[in-house]
Order: C-alpha cells, then structure tokens, then sequence
C-alpha cells in the first residue's frame, strides 16, 4: 500500500479509535470496538486483538478482545514469541517475515508479518495491542506511529478507570 493511501486511511481513523474508546461501555466492549474498527478498515490487518498482564501473575500475558480467527495462544509468558518479548522489552516489535524467527508462537500458517505494541500505565506493561498481517513487510513507520497513538488513547482510559 502506497504510504499517501496509509496516512490517509489513519487520519481518517482516529476519530473512529475515539469513539470505540468513549462512552460509558465496559473496558471490554471498548477494546473489543478498537479491534472491530482497526480489523474492518485497514486491509493488511488480518489479526487484531490485546493481550492484557494478568494481574495474578505479571509475568503472564492473557488473551482479551480481539477480532480475527481464534488462537491456541491464550496465555503467554514475559519473554516468549513476539509478544512475550515486546513486554520484555517494553517496546514495539515489529517482524516484516514471520518465517524469519526462531522465538515466534505461530497462531495461523497465513501470518506472514506482526507488529506489537506494549501499553504502558503507571510505568508497568498494562497489556499489548498485537497484529497480524497476511502480507508479508506490510508495516512502515506510518503504521508504529498511528498504533503507538491508539495504544496512548487505551492507556489514558485505563488510568481513568482505575
Ligand atoms: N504470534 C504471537 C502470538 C500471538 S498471535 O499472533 C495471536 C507471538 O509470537 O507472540
């Protein structure tokens, strides 16, 4: 996708991430909106769901909303696949080629690319926005900068909930 299209279509959706987030909805049902939103209006995301730190075992991401087809990966230790080391590290990863790594939980055979990034609230990983693409290298730093925002807007509702 031409990098003037992508900037177009991110324009155009943050006010959409906006609305997902606000209202008097349960956290859930926004989050779930978020992946709805991102899932039906960028074409190359094919996968689109929040990992959220279980609170009982920080060391342990849990599966929350998502939208795309359903994944063994439910929990994840700190550490292990792409998420797992996104919380480690505490920073956005992103792989252009699946195929190209060692330490990867392979949830469908179509993934050819993902992009994690870790939501921070209160200087601690709150959970993770994770995505899965079908096209091989499809992200650009248009695509870290507009999630990085989205994953900003999750962290602040968080804080205000809390
Ligand atoms: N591929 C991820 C696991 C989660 S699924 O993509 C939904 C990983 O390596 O951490």
């Amino acid at each position: 996708m031409l990098m003037k299209d992508k900037a177009k279509i991110f324009a155009k959706l943050m006010p959409k991430i906006e609305a997902a987030l606000s209202g008097g909805a349960a956290r859930d049902e926004k989050l779930q909106r978020v992946c709805d939103v991102l899932k039906a209006e960028v074409p190359y995301f094919d996968w689109v769901g929040f990992y959220v730190t279980d609170p009982e075992n920080p060391d342990d991401l849990v599966l929350g909303p998502y939208n795309g087809a359903p994944t063994e990966h439910v929990r994840i230790s700190v550490g292990t696949g792409i998420c797992g080391r996104a919380a480690q590290t505490r920073r956005m990863f992103v792989v252009q080629d699946v195929s190209k790594e060692t330490n990867y939980l392979a949830c469908s055979p179509d993934v050819q690319a993902e992009i994690v990034l870790p939501i921070l609230v209160g200087g601690a990983i709150w959970g993770e926005l994770d995505i899965d693409s079908h096209t091989l290298s499809p992200f650009s730093s248009d695509d870290g900068e507009f999630l990085g925002k989205v994953c900003s807007l999750v962290a602040e509702m968080v804080r205000g909930e809390d």
